[in-house]
């Protein structure tokens, strides 16, 4: 548990049910998207560990392409401030782009974010999100893949921080309440 076992609560979602997941979803895009070249556009920093195991998972020729974005700052809910913090270096127009997020909270991050590359002329646009809270969503948006959908709690690990921290578990778990006030 790289040493944060004292911080974690409960597990949300283990390795192994995060990975047996990812091979689903990965058979589902191998399937729609078969004879199409896919461009992977990540979003910095919490969908690291998603597009790295789903790309790997996925038996198509894909390239990877990262933004960052950030709507959170350190707090543990959505300011709905998107600020772009690294913006794509190529070109996106006629290409089949899938957003590969790590989280759908609010919605406010991927539905800025869908305008501003929707914008660039792509060929096709599609979300690839590993989990959603449907209980936080305030804007709805289009996404064609979800891997799971929780409880509208806050959860960190498997890409997802608090206050930069907790992204480099395997699985994904909430904290104990100590560790906000600390
Ligand atoms: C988190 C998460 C999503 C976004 C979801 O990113 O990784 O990108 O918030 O929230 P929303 O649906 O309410 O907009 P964050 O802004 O914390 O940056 P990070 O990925 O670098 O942690
Ligand atoms: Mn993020
Ligand atoms: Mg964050």
């Amino acid at each position: 548990d790289h040493g944060y076992g004292p911080d974690i609560d409960h597990v949300l979602l283990s390795e192994e049910q995060i990975q047996a997941k990812i091979a689903e979803m990965a058979e589902q895009v191998e399937r729609d998207y078969a004879g199409r070249e896919v461009l992977l556009v990540g979003v910095l920093k919490g969908a690291v560990l998603f597009m790295s195991d789903f790309a790997r998972a996925l038996r198509l020729p894909t390239q990877m392409e990262f933004m960052a974005v950030s709507s959170y700052g350190s707090a543990t809910s959505s300011s709905g401030v998107v600020r772009i913090l690294k913006d794509l270096d190529r070109d996106i127009s006629d290409r089949h782009v899938l957003v590969i997020e790590d989280i759908i909270d609010s919605g406010l991050t991927l539905s800025w974010l869908l305008k501003n590359l929707g914008g660039r002329r792509p060929a096709s646009i599609e979300v690839c999100a590993l989990l959603r809270k449907p209980d936080a969503v305030k804007v709805d948006v289009p996404v064609r893949y979800v891997g799971f959908d929780i409880p509208n709690e806050f959860v960190v690990g498997y890409g997802l921080d608090y206050a930069e921290r907790y992204r480099d578990l395997p699985y994904i778990a909430t904290l104990k309440p100590e560790v906000y006030s600390s």
